[in-house]
């Protein structure tokens, strides 16, 4: 099977290639194509991807192509990890709305309504490529906002799933508490992407999370940065996404008081990329656990599996909504545990959705659909009613001057503006 991964000179590849050599019983590859046009990192990355194939003895031979035409024709599955701009794009999301008192995320509030301006064009024009030279092939979605670039992508036709280490991240890290192995873990995860509960945690088919909480509830707290008292209180675990608004005046004091995390993300690359470099080194850096994207290459690698080999079983993954929650409209995208077969992700049926969370995920998806038109059709103007729209912005001046702000920031990566 042929694999492209676009953005494929990324740092976090190496992540995603140990996860092809330990799960290649799941996972026949026998090319991966890697697809960036920075030609260094390209040739670093990949240099490196091959070693640890070689060291791992697994058959796949890894190429490079800078287009996507080159690198894609005939691939089954194209995964998207592109960051347009880099981390000097995201430490403008990260700081400047802070500057104006509100959080400084690449993927919640301001920064990540700048991201998807950016994103969303771009990455609607690879999937174009994509469709002309790899039609069968399926596009899965890890570029973030991935809720709002899955969404673009549906509405545009293309055969594509939006994916989030988030939830495989709570299976792994319970099946750790429980001492059992993952696969006897499933989760009641719900919401959208980067705004997500656990509602239920099944070990076997019997809901273990109120035992869960009452034995690890510290431990799983200080994880997502949330009060103790909270979770307890709720019974539910919410990602550490919703820090950004359950805390948020205290993660702004916070962001202020220290560097960002894309100056963090931007050091740490500078010295992966010098181990890459390194002849020697052929096993995955432990620099990159201090990554966000921890066991990313292990959903990727379920969910290719999954849809190439027909296997019917469950994975959160971000879809269209369908009616699967009734209360937001049908083209939405949600994340939401799914059946994953030949024919792509089936939502499986939610439990009625609380009104605790029901309201911010209906609040969120209207600021989605509005990002998303101010990010197909551009705007000063629709990116202020983005910002009037979404939970942390929600004030007319503030809006307004932000998305000024937004936009001059970005003009570089604008087509409209
Ligand atoms: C998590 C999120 C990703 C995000 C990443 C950031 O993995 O699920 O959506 O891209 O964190 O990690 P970083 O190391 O770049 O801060
Ligand atoms: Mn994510
Ligand atoms: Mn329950």
């Amino acid at each position: 099977m042929k694999l492209a991964v676009v953005g494929g000179g990324s740092t976090y590849t190496p992540e995603l290639v140990d996860g092809f050599a330990r799960l290649r019983d799941e996972l026949p590859l026998s090319e991966i194509v890697l697809i960036d046009p920075d030609e260094r990192r390209l040739s670093l990355v990949s240099a490196m991807a091959s070693r640890m194939l070689l060291r791992a003895g697994h058959p796949a031979k890894v190429s490079t192509a800078t287009t996507i035409e080159d690198g894609a024709a005939g691939a089954q599955a194209v995964l998207l990890q592109l960051r347009v701009g880099g981390q000097a794009a995201r430490n403008v999301d990260e700081t400047l709305p802070l500057e104006c008192g509100c959080v400084g995320q690449e993927t919640t509030g301001a920064g990540g309504l700048a991201k998807a301006l950016r994103t969303v064009p771009i990455v609607l024009d690879i999937a174009e490529r994509v469709a002309r030279v790899a039609p069968e092939a399926w596009i899965i979605d890890f570029t973030n906002p991935v809720g709002i670039v899955t969404r673009a992508l549906l509405q545009a036709g293309h055969r594509a799933i939006g994916l989030c280490n988030v939830a495989i991240g709570f299976q792994r890290r319970f099946a750790a508490n429980l001492g059992v192995t993952p696969d006897r873990i499933s989760l009641g995860h719900v919401g959208l992407n980067h705004l997500t509960w656990e509602r239920s945690v099944h070990l076997d088919g019997v809901d273990v999370l109120p035992g869960l909480l009452a034995e690890h509830g510290e431990k799983i707290a200080d994880e997502v940065g949330l009060p103790p008292a909270l979770i307890r209180r709720l019974g539910v675990v919410p990602s550490y996404y919703l820090r950004y608004f359950y805390e948020h005046d205290a993660v702004v004091a916070e962001q202020r008081s220290k560097p960002s995390r894309a100056a963090e993300v931007a050091a740490m690359e500078e010295s992966l990329l010098a181990m890459y470099a390194d002849p020697a080194v052929d096993t995955k850096p432990a620099l990159l656990e201090k990554r966000g994207g921890a066991f990313y290459s292990e959903s990727a690698v379920a969910l290719i599996a999954s849809l190439a080999g027909d296997r019917g079983d469950t994975q959160v993954v971000n879809l269209r909504n369908d009616g699967t929650l009734p209360f937001l409209a049908d083209d939405a995208v949600i994340e939401v545990p799914a059946r994953i077969g030949a024919g792509g992700a089936v939502a499986l049926p939610v439990d009625p959705v609380e009104p605790l969370y029901a309201g911010l995920i209906a609040h969120v998806t209207a600021y989605e659909s509005l990002a998303l038109e101010a990010a197909l059709r551009g705007g000063v103007d629709r990116v202020a009613d983005a910002l009037l729209a979404h939970p942390l912005i929600g004030q007319a001046r503030l809006s307004a001057d932000l998305a000024g702000r937004l936009v001059e920031a970005n003009r570089g990566f604008l087509p409209w503006a």
